[in-house]
């Protein structure tokens, strides 16, 4: 039996893409694995704060040396953390903004990337803590950043992704990119949408 966190980032409500792939991944995986959890939040539409000059004090310091200000400056991260290693499995839905992920996302990143919590740094120099998970990122983009293509350097999500994320530890990430979404036209559209949908029925057989 496995716990899941399901993140979706876009702001957008029924018009998302990233949304409706991540909702029917779900849907088909709970078919699946009745037995499974899953924790949903919704970054898109309940952002986590930015940090904050209190937040950078707090998660540089011994939790033991905390006043009652630095406690609660951390507390949302806490929250967050412990959200993310409770889970065993992740489905984040992502769309592209400018060439990287929402600052939603990022606002996200931020609080989770912790000293102590989710990497440590010592002599050897850092090393990821959060070990023996799965990811799966479904992401939306307007345009195609595929690789060997002319345009594929622009693509800073997936690589900042797999880095940031890879970083504290979790490196088995799968990436379904449903591009071609707004510059491809109806039928670039329709056809990107179906290649992320069969690529989610291989994910459901093979994650
Ligand atoms: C603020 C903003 C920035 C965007 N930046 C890019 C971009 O850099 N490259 C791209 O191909 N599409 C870009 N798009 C298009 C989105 O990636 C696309 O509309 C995607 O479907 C949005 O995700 P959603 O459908 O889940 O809301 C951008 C859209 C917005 C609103």
């Amino acid at each position: 039996m496995a716990h899941i966190l399901h993140i979706d980032s876009s702001p957008r409500g029924e018009r998302s893409h990233s949304r409706s792939l991540t909702h029917r991944f779900i849907t088909d995986w709970k078919n699946a694995h009745p037995q499974d959890t899953v924790t949903y939040r919704d970054l898109g539409h309940h952002p986590v704060p930015h940090v904050d000059e209190p937040f950078i004090a707090a998660a540089f310091s011994a939790p033991e040396s905390h006043t009652p200000e630095l406690q609660k400056a951390i507390s949302v991260s806490n929250t967050l953390v412990d959200e993310l290693l409770a889970a065993d499995r992740y489905v984040f839905g992502i769309p592209m903004y400018n060439f990287s992920v929402p600052s939603t996302f990022k606002a996200y990143i931020d609080q989770i990337v912790r000293p102590g919590r989710t990497f440590a740094m010592n002599d050897q120099g850092y090393q990821g803590l959060v070990s023996g998970k799965k990811m799966l990122v479904i992401t939306s983009i307007g345009g195609s950043y595929r690789l060997g293509t002319p345009t594929a350097g622009y693509n800073f999500q997936e690589p900042f992704l797999r880095a940031i994320f890879g970083f504290i530890g979790i490196t088995d990430v799968t990436v379904i990119n449903a591009d071609n979404l707004d510059s491809g036209g109806d039928e670039g559209r329709k056809q990107s949408l179906i290649e992320a949908s069969n690529a989610i029925s291989q994910a459901i057989a093979n994650w």
